[in-house]
């Protein structure tokens, strides 16, 4: 028997005004699995990502966590589940006036309550796992957006996920620190996190992904391995996409 999945999305759908961004969207993630979702620009990966963890509330859809519904009206419910399904954005979202380890701890601080010499010590340790062991000190204006982004994905280990969702984590970066960032979320992989990731960068995702979701005007389009989304697609719009990809970002096979 196959392993029941760690989160389970189910028809997820979001409007804005008239317009459905997200239209019936599904997935679920068995523990220690890496799956990818790209698709053009609007549509609707950030979204889909936003609606998993109720950043943004869809208009129908249900999810799961270890086999429990998360019902949003619950409000301890879904406090839990957000400490158990860490996100990481594009544009990093640090605390400016906070150091790095300011900016891990305050989590563990605020919302797990624990003691200022603890939050301070696993802090360290997160930021020593990202190779940020040196830069603790600095605001993140003394940092480099790929150093930033390391200090989010430490933030966001600290409160021990089950499952890490990352949306578009390297499109913020010049493309010399895109690597760093993707080397970090490679260890995660190999050290077993469950992760959910938008992105653009189609040899990453056929080098890690254990499946890739190509998403299009809110629908998903095709869900498979890398070597067939990426490189015997069935769908038109999914060659079309993937090709057009290769042309900007370059492709390695
Ligand atoms: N808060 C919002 N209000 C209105 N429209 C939005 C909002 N957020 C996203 N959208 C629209 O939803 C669509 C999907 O956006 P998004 O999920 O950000 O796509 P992606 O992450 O794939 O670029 C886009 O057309 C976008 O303009
Ligand atoms: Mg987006």
């Amino acid at each position: 028997m196959s392993k029941p999945p760690v989160l389970r999305a189910e028809n997820i759908t979001k409007r804005y005004g008239k317009k459905v961004v997200l239209n019936n969207a599904s997935l679920s993630i068995c523990e220690r699995e890496l799956k990818i979702l790209i698709g053009p620009s609007g549509s609707g990966k950030s979204t889909f990502l936003q609606c998993i963890n109720f950043l943004v509330t869809p208009d129908r859809g249900r999810v799961w966590l270890d086999g429990r519904e998360i019902l949003r009206t619950h409000k301890r419910d879904l406090n839990a589940y957000r400490q158990k399904v860490g996100m990481i954005f594009q544009d990093f979202n640090l605390f400016d006036h906070l150091t790095a380890l300011a900016n891990v701890e305050i989590g563990l601080t605020r919302v797990r309550k624990m003691g200022k010499e603890e939050a301070c010590e696993k802090a360290m340790q997160e930021l020593d796992k990202v190779g940020l062991r040196d830069h603790i000190a600095k605001y993140p204006a003394q940092l480099s957006g790929g150093q930033k982004q390391r200090v989010s994905i430490a933030r966001a280990l600290a409160m021990d996920p089950e499952v890490m969702l990352l949306d578009e984590p390297t499109s913020a970066l010049d493309p010399e620190l895109i690597t760093e960032v993707l080397a970090v979320i490679k260890d995660l992989r190999a050290n077993g996190m469950t992760m959910i990731m938008s992105t653009h960068q189609l040899n990453f995702a056929s080098e890690v992904a254990d499946e890739i979701i190509f998403l299009e005007d809110g629908i998903i389009v095709e869900v498979g391995p890398p070597d067939k989304i990426l490189y015997e697609p069935e769908c038109e719009r999914t060659i079309q996409f993937c090709s057009k990809m290769r042309e900007l970002y370059g492709n390695s096979r």
